[in-house]
């Protein structure tokens, strides 16, 4: 069932799957695996459900469809955990703001100008209005293998700010900023309502299904550090603490891409079990300077799963020889991209199951 106990995780209720070992604190060699985007355009099956949906928003409020792309790619390889088909846009969607894709061009948002914008998000619906990404997640905790985790998934504030006031992707963030320097009182209140928007709908996820949440902070790595302890730090602390107390036991992975140094102090300050680590961050300082706080998760780069080959071997096994004598969870340091070949996939996979 998609109920679970509350309370202290005790012998009996110590979680079986091997990804939610790891976020417990456990070592496993070899890891658990999954990858960013591992249902998406390097799967012929992907393109052809995506072209039967119509717009990809229609993709991520059609729960069947949405629940077989998620599962897609769990039909070719064994990942450890599978992650909800949905985008962090439905957020700023939900809150009334219009969203839409274009091919080739990305996300297209009608930009947040002003104080009434802002005024008029709605945090209140949210449940209500992503129904349909919640009956997704409830139909993939019915759907997916017994051994495999289920995580659900929004973005963290400060990314989901950046897209609702540029009004799209960003070369230099230079409207988010203006805001975010010029006027702080205003870009609080945006963020305040992010925040409160994301915890209910986190917490919608794990009742209806999700075993662990990610938080995705793609540009946390453009803001100084100033800007950063208040705007990436804060917001995803806070939600991390509702998650504790409201739904004790449920993982919370932090992917603060491009954080550098400042990844030590995000996995004290926001408790996070987990963190994502991009591709350039070293891995022998993260298994020194962040394992001992929390689980890692990382952090190969994508375009080497592009490449395949020695390239591609020797990049996994450096990974796993500094970071798997710790929680370790195998994963990308970005998402998969398009001209990814499946096969290299399954190379991967076959490589990660033998022992270091
Ligand atoms: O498999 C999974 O990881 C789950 C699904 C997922 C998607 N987007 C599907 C998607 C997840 C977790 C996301 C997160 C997301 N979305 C992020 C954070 C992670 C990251 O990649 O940095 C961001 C910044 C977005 C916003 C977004 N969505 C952009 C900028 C784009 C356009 C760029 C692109 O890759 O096309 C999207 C579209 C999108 N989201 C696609 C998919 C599979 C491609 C759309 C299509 O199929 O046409």
């Amino acid at each position: 069932s998609a109920m679970r106990e509350k309370g202290s995780v005790t012998e009996a209720s110590k979680p079986k799957k091997a990804f939610l070992r790891v976020l417990a604190g456990e070592t496993l060699s070899p890891p658990p695996v999954w990858l960013m985007r591992q249902a998406g355009r390097y799967l012929p099956e992907y393109r052809e459900t995506r072209e039967k949906a119509g717009g990809f928003l229609d993709l991520c409020y059609t729960p069947d469809l949405a629940v077989e792309v998620t599962l897609q790619p769990l039909r070719r390889y064994n990942f450890d955990a599978a992650i909800l088909f949905s985008d962090i846009l439905v957020l700023p969607h939900a809150l009334g703001r219009s969203v839409s894709f274009k091919v080739g061009e990305g996300p297209v948002l009608d930009p947040i100008k002003s104080e009434a914008d802002i005024a008029g998000l709605d945090p209140e619906g949210i449940a209500t209005r992503l129904k349909p990404v919640l009956e997704t997640v409830s139909g993939l905790a019915r759907a997916i293998p017994e051994t495999t985790a289920l995580i659900g998934f929004a973005g963290a504030p400060w990314t989901v700010a950046t897209y609702m006031l540029e009004g799209g992707s960003s070369k230099d963030f230079a409207e988010a900023k203006a805001m975010m320097f010029g006027q702080p009182a205003l870009f609080a209140r945006l963020m305040e309502t992010l925040v409160e928007a994301t915890s209910r709908y986190l917490i919608a996820q794990i009742d209806a299904g999700a075993e662990a949440v990610q938080l995705f902070d793609t540009w946390a790595g453009v803001l100084p550090e100033t800007y950063f302890r208040q705007w990436v730090i804060g917001p995803i602390g806070e939600i991390t603490r509702r998650i504790h107390t409201e739904r004790p036991g449920v993982p919370v992975i932090g992917f603060p891409k491009g954080a550098g140094l400042l990844a030590e102090e995000f996995v004290k300050e926001t408790g996070v079990d987990g963190i994502g680590l991009d591709a350039t961050v070293p891995v022998r300082w993260a298994a020194k300077t962040l394992q001992p706080h929390c689980a890692v998760q990382g952090n190969l780069d994508p375009l080497l799963l592009v490449t395949g080959g020695s390239a591609m071997e020797t990049a996994v096994r450096e990974i796993r020889e500094a970071l798997e004598h710790g929680p370790f969870i195998f994963n990308l340091g970005h998402g998969i991209v398009p001209p990814t070949p499946p096969e290299n996939v399954a190379h991967l996979m076959d490589l990660l199951r033998r022992p270091l």
